[in-house]
Formats: structure tokens, C-alpha cells, sequence
């Protein structure tokens, strides 16, 4: 275009607001821990077809939340000392054994998990259906203070869920998160599927 030419202002501004979007789009990328994942078309995801990630960019102690059958599933890689605090949450669980909770058969053992270092839970609170967040900090004065070793806490109503997705006693929410189907395949981790 030369200097002469008028200035297509409708072409201008679309080129403007592209610009704007893939900024906006380049600041998220920033902000968000990069894990990759190979998803299904949305339609097989809806009707439950497995969804997998690599989980080798999960950093110890760090928790990521992947999207199957459009509900959350929490993944946390629990560090040592995690593991080490679980069994103090014992007296203070309502099924610390998970005899009443969701979990496949591989699941059904102390840390609810295939292998202990990696926690994969749903991510739908057990009363009306809210999120969790990851609250990891231990003694975090105001989810129980001494008695908090890190877990999940429902905003909605204030349910509370141990690093093993097991609820604590006298809170709304009535079972345990739910273990669901899932697989590791070295550092690739497909949910629905065994
Ligand atoms: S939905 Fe989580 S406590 Fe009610």
C-alpha cells in the first residue's frame, strides 16, 4: 500500500483485535504450567473415550487438573513427606479405608493410588458437586491448623479432603473423592482406562 492509499480501517481493526487475542492467548500460555495432552474430539471425550498427558513436566508436590468426560481430575505427585503425613489424617477421616468410596481395585490400598508418589482423584466434590482446591500447606491456620497436612478444601461448603482424597469427619461432603480408571505408561498417564 502507498503512503497515498487510504487506510482500510474495517481491515485494520480485525487485524488489531487478532493481535490482541494472541497476546492475551501468549500471556496465558506464560502463567500456566505447559503440559501436554492428546485429546479426544470432544464428542468422544463427552462419551468418555480415555484422555492421556504427559506428566513429566508436574513438578514434586504440584498439582495439575486435566478435563475428562468434561469434569475435572486432579493430579497431584505427591512428594515424600506428603506421603510420609497421610497416615496422621487417620483418626481424623470417615472412611480412611475407602470401604464405602469409588476407587478401582488397584486403588483400594492406603494412599488410593497405582503408585504412591501419584495421586489422580475427580476433581467433583462429594456433597453438591463443586471443585476442590489444593490446599498443600501444612498447618494452614484456617483449615484446622496443626491438624491440616495438606489436602483439598470445597469452597462452597467447606468440605475437606486429605492428599489422598479422603474426607474428613463432620463436613457436608459424605465420601471420599473418586479414584478414577487410570493408567501410566512411563510418564504418560491415560485416564479411563485400567
Ligand atoms: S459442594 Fe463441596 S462442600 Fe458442598
Amino acid at each position: 500500500m502507498s503512503q497515498n492509499e487510504p487506510v482500510d480501517m474495517k481491515r485494520r481493526n480485525v487485524l488489531l483485535a487478532t493481535t490482541a487475542v494472541m497476546g492475551a492467548a501468549g500471556a496465558t500460555a506464560l502463567l500456566t504450567p505447559f503440559v501436554k495432552s492428546w485429546n479426544p474430539s470432544a464428542k468422544a471425550q463427552a462419551a468418555g473415550a480415555p484422555v492421556s498427558m504427559d506428566i513429566s513436566s508436574i513438578e514434586d508436590g504440584q498439582m495439575i487438573t486435566l478435563e475428562y468426560r468434561k469434569a475435572p481430575v486432579l493430579v497431584v505427585k505427591r512428594t515424600p513427606e506428603m506421603l510420609e503425613l497421610l497416615p496422621k489424617n487417620v483418626p481424623l477421616i470417615s472412611d480412611p479405608d475407602s470401604s464405602a468410596s469409588v476407587q478401582p481395585e488397584y486403588a483400594k490400598n492406603d494412599v488410593r493410588s497405582r503408585s504412591p508418589e501419584l495421586l489422580v482423584v475427580s476433581g467433583v466434590c462429594t456433597h453438591l458437586g463443586c471443585k476442590p482446591s489444593f490446599r498443600p500447606e501444612v498447618g494452614a491456620a484456617d483449615l484446622g491448623g496443626d491438624n491440616w497436612y495438606g489436602g483439598f478444601f470445597c469452597p462452597c461448603h467447606g468440605s475437606k479432603y486429605d492428599l489422598a482424597g479422603r474426607v474428613f469427619k463432620g463436613v457436608p461432603a459424605p465420601l471420599n473423592l473418586p479414584v478414577p480408571d487410570y493408567n501410566l505408561n512411563g510418564t504418560v498417564l491415560t485416564v479411563g482406562e485400567s
